[in-house]
């Protein structure tokens, strides 16, 4: 079987991380696909997200990273029909410090998941990362082929992502030559405001192709769910959320083997996309030209600062991006000329 291996990762909070792990997990499992979930997050808020009574779980993930237990033993099989899920709950918060002196303490999930996918084999799993890149994060991205980035099409949005593509490329590098920065989700879309269309325009000038199709409308039923421990489809399954996720599933599933970077393709051929268990993920490796998070890394440090003087009175520095910039420039000429 060809797993898809997917970090869902931002390092800014309350983006809709969760909330794409949870119902993007959820579609592709109703649209026939064995999932796995794996909450990396102290918050737990994946395991409350799906119903799980958090206090009374007698092992989790942290048991995995931190006591060798086998993965099999602490997944919950088949929580809904084809969804399993890895639970976490607030041990969790002590492994980055527990970690500290393990050896190959970024490789701890990777090499756990090898046993258990021999037994049960998925087309997806999916790690649903903490707002920070600690080894939590790392653990993910090292046992990962893929990386999904929710940004909320609000302001600040693409502030710090240089950062994460930086840790992105750098773990391209160190640890996993096959990580990819794959696609790129506009969570929480709000159709009325001019700022969301602006703020998505920027993410698409700066990620290109990345940005799915489908973005992630803001939809009150999507914030409810969770406190009811049901999936968007459990929950609402009219609602518009439940018809963006299953969207993005759908564009997810199409675009299956669609190279983010079709250099890369062009250069060493289909064989190069094909998923492989993470075991079988090459370890140092020499960093891949032409790698999609590379070009994203490349594009994000062209970003530069504007002051724009606030209604308020005080200054704030913005990110504009280069080509923005020359928009609004050439824009202003344009109007001038017109005046003159
Ligand atoms: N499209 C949406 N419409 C409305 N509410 C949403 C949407 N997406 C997420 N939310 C709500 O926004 C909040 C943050 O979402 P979520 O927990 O998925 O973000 P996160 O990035 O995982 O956060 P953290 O960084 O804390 O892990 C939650 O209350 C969630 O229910
Ligand atoms: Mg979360």
């Amino acid at each position: 079987m060809n797993t898809r291996f997917i970090t869902v990762m931002n390092q800014k909070g309350g983006v809709g991380k969760t909330t794409v792990t949870v119902n993007l997990g959820a579609a592709l499992a109703r649209l026939g696909k064995e999932v796995l979930l794996v909450d990396l997050d102290p918050q737990a808020n994946l395991s409350i997200h799906l119903n799980v009574a958090i206090h009374e779980l007698t092992c989790s993930i942290y048991d995995v990273l931190v006591a060798q237990m086998e993965l099999a033993e602490v997944v919950l099989p088949r929580l809904r029909t084809r969804l399993s899920l890895a639970p976490a709950n607030i041990d969790l918060s002590g492994a980055e410090v527990e970690l500290v002196n393990a050896v190959g303490r970024e490789t701890l999930l990777r090499d756990a998941l090898v046993p258990y996918l021999r037994d049960h084999p998925c087309d997806f799993v999916f790690f649903d990362c903490p707002p920070s890149l600690g080894i939590l994060s790392l653990n993910a991205l090292a046992a990962s082929r893929e990386v999904f980035i929710p940004i909320q099409t609000e302001f600040f949005a693409l502030q710090g992502l240089a950062k994460l593509l930086g840790v992105i490329e750098l773990i391209t590098k160190r640890l996993n030559r096959d990580l990819r920065l794959s696609r790129v989700i506009p969570t929480l879309y709000d159709t009325r405001t001019v700022l969301s269309k602006e703020v998505l325009a920027d993410i698409k000038a700066h990620f290109g192709d990345m940005v799915t199709t489908a973005k992630i409308r803001k939809n009150v039923r999507l914030a409810e769910a969770p406190s009811h421990g049901k999936t968007i489809f459990e929950y609402d399954a009219a609602s518009t959320g439940s018809e963006d996720f299953t969207a993005l599933a759908q564009e997810i599933l199409g675009r299956k083997n669609a190279p983010p970077s079709r250099r890369r393709a062009a250069r060493e051929g289909p064989a190069a996309q094909a998923a492989t268990p993470p075991g079988d993920i090459a370890p140092a490796a020499e960093a891949v030209p032409g790698n999609g998070g590379h070009a994203a890394a490349v594009k994000a440090q062209s970003l530069v600062f504007l002051k724009r003087r606030h209604k308020n009175g005080h200054d704030a520095r913005v990110r504009v991006s280069r080509r923005r910039m020359r928009q609004v420039l050439a824009r202003g000429a344009a109007a001038r000329a017109v005046r003159a």
